[in-house]
């Protein structure tokens, strides 16, 4: 089977099928992920959280991303392959075409994914000129952890939330494929879905995205505790992959999130 292509992700939020996305690691994970149909694998940076036991994503390196990426690659024959760029490797042009490339040519990924909005914006226009498929990120962007103080929702301030807003705008504008919204109140993830083009995928910013990520450590009920956005669909289930079977298919059916692990 071939492999999803940004371009039929797009014609998703055309037709309204939403898309499911889950962070992804390894080869047998995603070997199980796509057989269950799921759309998107993120090679997420938080593997520094959930595979090394650190407490922010700091410390992942080009090389970890690129390692993970190749297994997950591996795995997987149908699901987009969408990889993390760790912190400060996309700070300059160079870094971020150099990096970029590597993830693409050793890792397999489709399209790579990076943090913030400002100065973001140019390197997603370098990016996406050179032809390299970029997911952007707002609200809560754990590369940003120092200066924002903590792992909270981000928008609910009027200044905060248009500033949100004109990002997702100019970063649709300069060529990002996709655009991650992280723990931000439902009503402005649903404004920001309305208003740009590209498909929106969020976590903790409510069901009007046109699409859901989760952590996979999350959804199996494998992590220390369960953060309000996410469900522990193993709990309901009697194995990983009926699990993620029921993930797919409450994320396509429009029953996850629910309004218990959104925010205002
Ligand atoms: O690294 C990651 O897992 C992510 C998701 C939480 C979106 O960026």
């Amino acid at each position: 089977m071939k492999r999803l292509t940004s371009n039929q992700l797009q014609d998703f939020k055309v037709r309204g099928e939403k898309i499911a996305c889950v962070t992804c690691y390894d080869a047998s994970f995603a070997r199980v992920m796509d057989a269950a149909g799921m759309d998107v694998l993120l090679v997420g940076d938080s593997l520094g959280n959930v595979l090394h036991g650190a407490e922010t994503t700091l410390g992942v390196t080009i090389d970890d991303m690129v390692y993970h990426a190749r297994w997950v690659s591996r795995g997987s024959t149908r699901a987009h392959v969408m990889v993390d760029m760790p912190f400060l490797s996309y700070s300059s042009d160079a870094d971020a075409c150099r990096n970029a490339g590597r993830l693409l040519g050793e890792g397999g990924a489709q399209m790579v994914k990076i943090e913030g909005g400002g100065w973001v914006i140019d390197i997603v226009a370098g990016l996406t000129m050179r032809g390299v498929p970029v997911c952007a990120h707002l609200g809560l962007t754990p590369q940003f952890i120092h200066q924002i103080g903590g792992y909270r929702v981000q928008g609910r301030e009027p200044v905060v939330a248009e500033a949100m807003v004109n990002d997702a705008r100019a970063l649709a504008d300069a060529g990002a494929t996709m655009l991650v919204l992280e723990q931000v109140p439902s009503a402005l993830a649903k404004r920001i879905t309305d208003s740009i083009e590209i498909p929106v995928i969020g976590i903790g910013a409510g069901v009007d995205c046109d699409g859901q990520v989760l952590v996979m450590h999350d959804l199996i009920g494998a992590s220390d505790r369960v953060p309000k956005m996410a469900r522990d669909f193993l709990a309901d289930n009697s194995s990983i992959a009926a699990a993620v079977g029921a993930y797919v298919a409450a994320v396509k059916a429009g029953t996850f999130p629910g309004p218990e692990n959104s925010f205002d």
